[in-house]
């Protein structure tokens, strides 16, 4: 590397922690309340353009092209509105002296302390004792009694090798197309997708084809695969992309969610499938959600993609987010679908999507976890 070169990426990396502080500045100032008050993830129509300019706005402000196109890391970097704005930053003595080691490890204490994914993560046969009654999540008036049969499904521990250097969690945003960002992707040591999405074939080069642990939204069972009823080979063919990855289910969520989550769990055992069905822990899942509703996260329930990236941040060294998009816009203006692989809007007033990637936003402002907003450099 020559002496230029060197100094010039000491020079972005310095402007990358600035652009971070202002970012952390700027969300400080959005309104808590991203949307206006509306509250649905997708709201495409009004609410949306409200929001999303606000953000891409900032994000394409001249303090913070590093952060948008890797084009903009040819332009020029240093001149007099750059040095003003990270003047102004250097003001903010307690953002300066914010540690970010210690901000990383002040939030993963304050998630152990109130929902440790580390041994609450996946119901096991360790907290999930043989004859006991587990309270689903949300039909919390409801439980289940731990016979026999579903404790056998159970693993004896936590079945995740944690902790992971560098974690991805990959969202299914429509952000990720053309983003070349798979082989990023597969560098990481572990890989978290959300809901069975597509990765072989040419999608690959964007999303990479490496998965560890997928989550299952038991309606897809039943739609797309009709509850396995007859589709048990064309479920096992398409899940054959995510190798020896864990299908990670919430059986014990919804009442009507646990048939279909044991039927994947005895599909793949008849068929000795590589891949391992496992349960979220129901009180996991009601703990994160009271630790984020304190932060100002009123939803019904948390997004799958959410309560991943909670349960990383817990479990890896350095987590990065892909995908994570949810706007009709790129970064650069550009119109895009809602996912990667289709257009297709979920439920509104479901989750509370603005309001969570308003903590996202601010959880890479304050380097806790990184947010890929654009495509991925390629060297
Ligand atoms: C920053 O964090 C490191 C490691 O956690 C610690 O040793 C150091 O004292 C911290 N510095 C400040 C100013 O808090
Ligand atoms: C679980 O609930 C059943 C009734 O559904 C009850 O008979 C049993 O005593 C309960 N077991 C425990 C451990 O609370
Ligand atoms: C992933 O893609 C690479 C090439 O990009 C290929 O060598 C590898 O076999 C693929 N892995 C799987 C599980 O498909
Ligand atoms: C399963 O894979 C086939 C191609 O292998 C594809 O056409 C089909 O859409 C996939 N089904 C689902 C539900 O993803």
């Amino acid at each position: 590397m020559q002496a230029g070169e060197r100094t010039m990426r000491a020079v972005l990396a310095l402007l990358a922690l600035v652009g971070s502080l202002l970012l952390f500045l700027c969300l400080a100032r959005l309104p808590a309340d991203g949307a206006g008050g509306a509250s649905g993830w997708d709201m495409e129509g009004r609410a949306a353009t409200d929001y999303t300019p606000r953000v891409m706005r900032y994000l394409r402000s001249p303090a913070n092209v590093h952060l948008v196109a890797p084009a903009a890391l040819n332009r020029p970097i240093l001149n007099t509105a750059r040095v003003q704005k990270s003047e102004q930053a250097a003001k903010c003595k307690d953002i300066w002296s914010n540690n970010w080691s210690s901000s990383i490890k002040k939030k993963r204490a304050e998630l152990a302390s109130c929902c440790d994914a580390m041994h609450n993560f996946i119901a096991s046969q360790k907290n999930t004792p043989l004859g006991s009654n587990m309270t689903y999540e949300v039909d919390n008036k409801k439980t289940i009694h731990i016979t026999e049969d579903i404790f056998q499904m159970l693993p004896e521990s936590q079945p995740l090798d944690f902790p992971f250097k560098q974690c991805a969690v990959v969202g299914n945003g429509g952000n990720l197309k053309s983003s070349n960002c798979g082989a990023e992707i597969d560098k990481s040591d572990f890989v978290f997708r959300c809901n069975l999405p597509p990765t072989s074939g040419s999608v690959s080069q964007d999303v990479g084809n490496k998965t560890n642990l997928v989550t299952v939204n038991p309606s897809i069972i039943a739609q797309k695969y009709n509850k396995l009823n007859d589709q048990k080979a064309t479920f096992l063919e398409n899940i054959s992309s995510y190798g020896e990855a864990f299908l990670l289910l919430p059986a014990f969520s919804f009442r009507s969610n646990t048939a279909a989550s044991f039927k994947v769990h005895h599909t793949l055992k008849e068929f000795s499938a590589k891949q391992k069905a496992i349960f979220f822990y129901p009180r996991y899942l009601k703990s994160l959600a009271q630790f984020w509703r304190t932060k100002g996260v009123k939803a019904y329930r948390l997004s799958s993609g959410f309560m991943i990236t909670s349960a990383a941040m817990e479990l890896c060294e350095n987590v990065k987010l892909y995908g994570f998009w949810p706007f009709s816009k790129s970064i650069a203006g550009i119109p895009i679908n809602h996912h990667y692989y289709d257009n297709q809007l979920p439920k509104p007033g479901f989750h509370a999507m603005p309001k969570e990637y308003n903590q996202i936003l601010q959880l890479h402002g304050r380097g806790i976890l990184k947010l890929q907003f654009g495509k991925c450099l390629t060297e």
